[in-house]
Order: C-alpha cells, then structure tokens, then sequence
C-alpha cells in the first residue's frame, strides 16, 4: 500500500494481522462525515476550490449510500476503513481525493471517529434504558399492591412492596443514565487538527469543523488528542455498571422465579427448556444476562490494561480498542431490548410474595419501634425483642399468638396496644418516611416515574 520509502510489499502475514477493516468498516458513516466536515475546512482555508470539494462531498456520498447497500468492497489490503474510503474516493474523483488528507492523520481521523461512535451509540443506548426502565415502572404498577419481604443477607428482614423492589432498579438505571450523559458531555470535543500529533502547519478554522460535527468545541494539547481514549475507558465503565445492574436484576429474577420463590412468572416466550427433563422452564434470559455481564467489565479492563503502558503518543495498540467497545456496545444493546422484553412479560405471584410476607418475624423491627415509642432506648428495645424472638422460636408459638402476659414477660411496657403493630398493612402503611415503601409513598414514586418517563 505505501510506496515511497518502502522497496519491498507489506508481507501477507503482516496485513492480516495489522488490518483493522474487518472491523473498523462500522466507522464508515462516522469517518465520511469526518471527511466531508474537513473537506469544508479545507475549502475555507483555501487549499481546496469549492467545486473539488463538492466533488469530494457528493463522492463520500455516493460511497456512504453503496456501503449501505452492501455494494461496497471493503479491501483487507487498505488495511483500515480511512484508507478504503480515501482510495475509492480518489480512484472516482483524481486529484480532489488525493488532496483530502491535507493536515489530516489517520491518528486524529480515528479518534474523531471513535468519538462520533461513542456519541451516538450513547444516544442509542440512552433510549434503551428508558425503555428498560418504563418497563419496570410498568411492570411495579402490575404488581403494585404485592406485598413481599425485603431481604438482607438473602434473610427475610421487613416487609416491602413488589413495587418498592423493582422500582430501586429503575433508580440504578436513572443513576446509569446520568453517567451516560455526563460521559457523552465530556467526549464531544473534537480531535481532529492535531494532525499525527503536533497539529499542522496548514491552518484550518477547526471550530468552524467542529461545529460542522456537532462538537461542543475542540480539544486543547495536540499530544494528548490523538493517544486520549480516557472516554472508551469511561464509556466501557458506565456499560460495565450497567451490566452489573442487569446482572443483579437477573440474580433476583432467577431466584425469584425458582419453584421454592415462585414470586414471578416469566412467559413462555422469554424462557426454554430443558433437552432432557421436560417440566423445566429456565430463565436463560436472565442467566445470559448475569454471564453477559463478565464480557463487559472483561472489556473495560482489557481497555484499561491497553492504556496504561502507553508513551505518547499515538501508538498502534490503540487499534485495540475497537473490538472490546463494539463488543460492548451490542452486547448491552441487546441486553437491555431483550430484558425490557422479558420483565414486560413478567407477573407477579401475590399469593407467593404473600405466603412470604406473613411471616411474623418481619415484624420484629416494629415490635422493636414500639417500645422505642414508649420510650426504651433502642439499643435496649433490640435486646428484648431478640429475646422475644427466641422465645417464639423455642415454643412454636408467633407473636400473634402470644398473651398480652407473655410480652409482658419481657418488657413491662408492653399494652394491649402491641398487637396493633403485629399487623402487615399498618406496618407497612407506617413506612412513610421519605424513600420507605409505605403503599402512599410507592404510589407517588410510581406516579413521579410514570412522568419522568414519558416527558423525556
Ligand atoms: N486503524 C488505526 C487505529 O485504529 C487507525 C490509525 C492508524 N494510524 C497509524 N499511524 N497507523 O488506531
């Protein structure tokens, strides 16, 4: 490919191993828009004449449109998508082509459009959650008066609704959205015009491009420009945690939906089963999800291990973040549709939740409340209910059950009025405090998601 300096051909084994349009050919869109934004500056600075650079405009054009199609060659021997692009478009159009790499580098063109990718694969990625989490809200007012355990240590702790549970998804996802953003803002300045790492002495207006691209300005050290992938590192963070968020909900499904939960039913659409024994319906979904999740943050540190011997400035290596990122942006891509798929399918067993929300000792804590209201400190409230606890453990015998005598046995303060926190619907009514999950709270929270997600 080059001539010039070189006498003899790259060896075959070297271009296999060094090409990257195998799987930089996605770039395409990215780096055509790239070209025509500089081609303008080109043409401002006086390098190029109008009518070559609607030459080279309609040129990427027509070659954009044929990719699309699937009409385009992409050839390992041009080694990268720039290249492919560049060639095709010069062998079309002469001499206009062969000017538009004028005070460009393939070094800053690639970090141009790596960001224009991330950008908009964050745009994507951000409607997804929303979906994702509109289908939890949904699937929470479904669901909404289920009432089941909270659970510490996977022990049963306090009486929760269905609702509260799934809606703590839906403000992981909200927390993960505003990371989104926070990294798209950061990555939206624009690299090209550092050249191959020291700019160039020809002189283009590159906020004049930038603004051609959509960028919020451009970036400030030539050096740093063209070997900075901090965002690829950012991004595979924030779809990482994505994925642990995913891989959570997944672990709670997958036990929830097992015969000793039963707390869901999954449908029959988002679960297999089994080759051999044939009651199974299994929570592949789920599990996929759970396992898919060990790509992404393998990802994340596959870019962070790249990164972190790295002179500057521009080093080949940095050819290596490509599949990791692309990896990780279908992967979450298709995590996130099929699950939104999945819990909008998803129903609640009340009668389950129910079954595992009687149990008395989840009231512990509100016995323990109830002399705190009498005035023992907790310290010492908590002591005497433990003893409680114990003593209904050794005599099989539960709260509800026990003599006004009996709770007296352990604390004088205890009234007749006790019983009244021994039931589930006051204690859960009396949850109210900001973010705990009394049914008015859950209520209003759902009402606050609803409209969260329909403005946006
Ligand atoms: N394929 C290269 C990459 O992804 C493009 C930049 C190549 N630059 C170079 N000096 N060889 O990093």
């Amino acid at each position: 490919m080059w001539k010039g300096r070189f006498a003899q051909e790259t060896s075959a084994l070297v271009q296999r191993y060094g090409e990257s349009v195998s799987f930089d050919w996605r770039l395409y869109a990215h780096d055509i828009a790239g070209s025509i934004a500089h081609s303008k500056g080109l043409l401002k600075a006086g390098i190029i004449t109008a009518e070559e650079q609607s030459r080279i405009e309609s040129g990427l054009l027509t070659i954009r449109a044929e990719i699309e199609k699937g009409a385009f060659e992409f050839q390992e021997a041009l080694e990268d998508v720039h290249m492919n692009i560049e060639a095709e478009l010069t062998k079309r159009i002469g001499s206009a082509g062969a000017k538009l790499h004028t005070a460009r580098s393939r070094n800053d063109q690639i970090a141009t459009d790596v960001r224009l990718y991330c950008r908009s694969s964050i745009d994507a990625i951000l409607i997804l959650t929303r979906a994702m989490q509109a289908a939890l809200v949904e699937c929470a007012e479904r669901g909404n008066d289920a009432v089941m355990p909270g659970y510490t240590h996977l022990q049963r702790g306090q009486p929760v609704l269905f609702a509260h549970h799934l809606l703590a998804y839906v403000e992981m996802l909200e927390r993960d959205s505003a990371r989104l953003t926070d990294c798209r803002r950061r990555l939206n300045v624009m690299p090209l015009g550092s050249g191959a790492l020291a700019g160039s002495t020809i002189i283009i207006d590159r906020e004049f491009v930038a603004q051609q691209l959509g960028f919020d300005g451009v970036t400030q050290n030539s050096m740093d420009a063209v070997s900075d992938r901090d965002f690829v590192a950012e991004l595979l963070f924030v779809i990482s945690m994505i994925g642990v968020h995913l891989s959570r909900l997944s672990e709670d499904i997958i036990l929830w939906a097992s015969s000793e939960f039963a707390f869901v039913t999954l449908s029959d659409a988002h679960t297999t089963g089994s080759s051999l024994m044939p009651q199974k319906k299994n929570p592949d979904v789920a599990e996929l999800t759970r396992g898919k999740s060990a790509r992404l943050i393998g990802n994340l540190m596959a870019m962070l291990t790249l990164l972190k011997g790295l002179p500057m400035t521009y080093n080949r290596d940095l050819q290596e973040d490509k599949e990791p990122l692309f990896d990780s942006i279908d992967t979450l891509s298709l995590a996130l549709e099929v699950f939104t798929e999945m819990v909008s399918g998803m129903d609640v067993n009340r009668s389950r939740t129910e079954a595992a929300a009687a149990d008395p000792m989840l009231l512990a804590t509100d016995i323990a409340d109830y002399l705190v209201n009498h005035g023992v400190p907790f310290r010492q409230a908590h002591e005497v209910i433990g003893k409680l606890v114990a003593y209904s453990i050794a005599e099989k015998k539960d709260f509800g059950d026990m003599s006004l005598a009996e709770f007296q046995s352990f604390s004088t303060v205890f009234e007749s009025d006790v019983k009244a926190c021994l039931n589930l619907k006051t204690a859960l009514e009396a949850r109210k405090s900001i973010g705990a999950p009394s049914p008015q709270n859950v209520a209003s929270q759902l009402a606050r998601w609803r409209q969260t997600l329909t403005v946006a």
